[in-house]
């Protein structure tokens, strides 16, 4: 049987809130709808999609199926769901013979689900995954009072896809005319005609983002990671003092007799955070990103390596909770500077300056950078998941 996958995500998002679309919410560095197509799109079962997008969305919705191996159509949606699954319906290819309409909204769902959903297809004709309820379920009238107990056994709480034949989904749509618009996925349209409906074991993990407490249990089946996770992270350097090259410490031009040697602005302050930072977000370090042998970094402001580490971070889901950096040297006087380094580290970081704090010591005399030969720093970052 050839199989499409239609994906309505031609909804606003109301509950979810937030200044855009909830499919644009990013999950680990994508948008939530770019892991939906990619899970529809590497399972063997299913040989092309139509996405159905919010008119104003379309040029981005088209951007995000690029990446897509199978065919792929974006139109677009309606007033309601069934509205835009409709759509969706009518664009479909001649040689379509089943279809699974899968909610953008729901990017974790698992490859053994949708194998369920075909199957169940291909047994009755109609399937769709379904989920036990564990609370007690009652019946209720507008005004909150209860009407019945449901006999919770027989109760299930279903999910997408939704799999039927194409041909079963067309016939339900012409049979209900306007009166598709009052339901809310396509099991209803069909239960409306008369066309037998069959459930098969849904997953826990293929949760619909509906509010924004949703990403976080989409965050963990995706990315095997929990909000709120907090890490810290080391990073230490030095360079050699010399006579040659201005004195940048925190981003910020210091006067002083002697600069720091080194390929980039030697700014041995925002080297160590950055290894700090790098260092607790497992990203590798600064001379993994930034090679010193490449002449694309050198004489460049450390301040922007520290900009494109925020971003990456920023990206992988983490926030800075806060940044302690010691530096070690005998002169100039950095206490005066100490602000300075703060605000001009916080500017790059895109982090309110109260997160950071420097500090500075002599070596009283002692080792190399007792002697003046250089200068030293010691930073540590901690980072906290965002939460979802
Ligand atoms: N959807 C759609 N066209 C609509 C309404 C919804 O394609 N007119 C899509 C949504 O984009 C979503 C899926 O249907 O992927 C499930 O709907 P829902 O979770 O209700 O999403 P929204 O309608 O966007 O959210 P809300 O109801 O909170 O506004
Ligand atoms: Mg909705």
């Amino acid at each position: 049987m050839t199989v499409a996958a239609i994906v309505p995500a031609a909804g606003r998002g109301a509950r979810f809130g937030g200044a855009e679309n909830k499919i644009w919410a990013d999950v680990g560095g994508k948008p939530l709808i770019e892991w939906t197509l990619s899970a529809l799109d590497a399972h063997p079962g299913i040989d092309s999609l139509v996405i159905v997008g919010a008119a104003d969305e379309l040029d981005r919705i088209r951007q995000a199926a690029k990446m897509l191996t199978k065919a792929a159509q974006v139109v677009a949606g309606g007033a309601t769901r069934a509205a835009s699954v409709l759509r969706g319906l009518e664009s479909l290819d001649a040689g379509v013979q089943t279809v699974l309409v899968h909610d953008a909204a729901r990017p974790a769902v698992p490859p053994d689900l949708i194998d369920r959903v075909l199957a169940g297809v291909r047994r009755h004709g109609v399937a769709i995954p379904g989920l036990p309820c564990t609370d007690t379920a009652k019946l209720c009238d507008a005004q909150g009072r209860v009407e019945a107990t449901l006999d919770r056994p027989r109760i299930a709480l279903v999910q997408t896809p939704q799999g039927c034949r194409r041909d079963l989904l067309e016939r339900a749509y012409d049979l209900a005319g306007p009166a598709a618009n009052e339901t809310t996925d396509e099991s209803s349209l069909l239960e409306r005609a008369g066309i037998a409906v069959h459930i098969v074991a849904g997953d826990a993990a293929n949760v619909k983002v509906t509010l924004p407490v949703d990403l976080a249990a989409v965050r963990r089946a995706l990315l095997g990671r929990s909000d709120g996770e907090v890490r810290t992270g080391l990073g230490y350097d030095v360079h050699r003092l010399t006579s040659e090259r201005e004195l940048w410490l925190g981003g910020v031009r210091i006067e002083h007799a002697q600069g720091l040697e080194g390929h980039s602005d030697a700014d041995v302050v925002v080297h160590a955070v950055c290894d700090a930072l790098l260092g607790a977000a497992g990203l590798g370090d600064i001379g993994l990103l930034f090679p010193p042998g490449d002449p694309a970094h050198r004489n460049r402001r450390s301040t922007e390596f520290l900009a494109e580490i925020g971003a990456r971070l920023r990206a992988a889901g983490w926030q800075v909770t806060n940044i302690d950096a010691a530096v070690l040297a005998e002169a100039p006087r950095l206490a005066p500077h100490r602000t300075a380094m703060a605000e001009a580290m916080a500017q790059a970081l895109e982090l309110e300056p109260e997160r950071i704090s420097i500090k500075a010591t002599t070596s009283e005399g002692l080792g190399p950078v007792g002697r003046r030969e250089g200068i030293g720093c010691w930073a540590v970052a901690t980072l906290q998941r965002a939460g979802g």
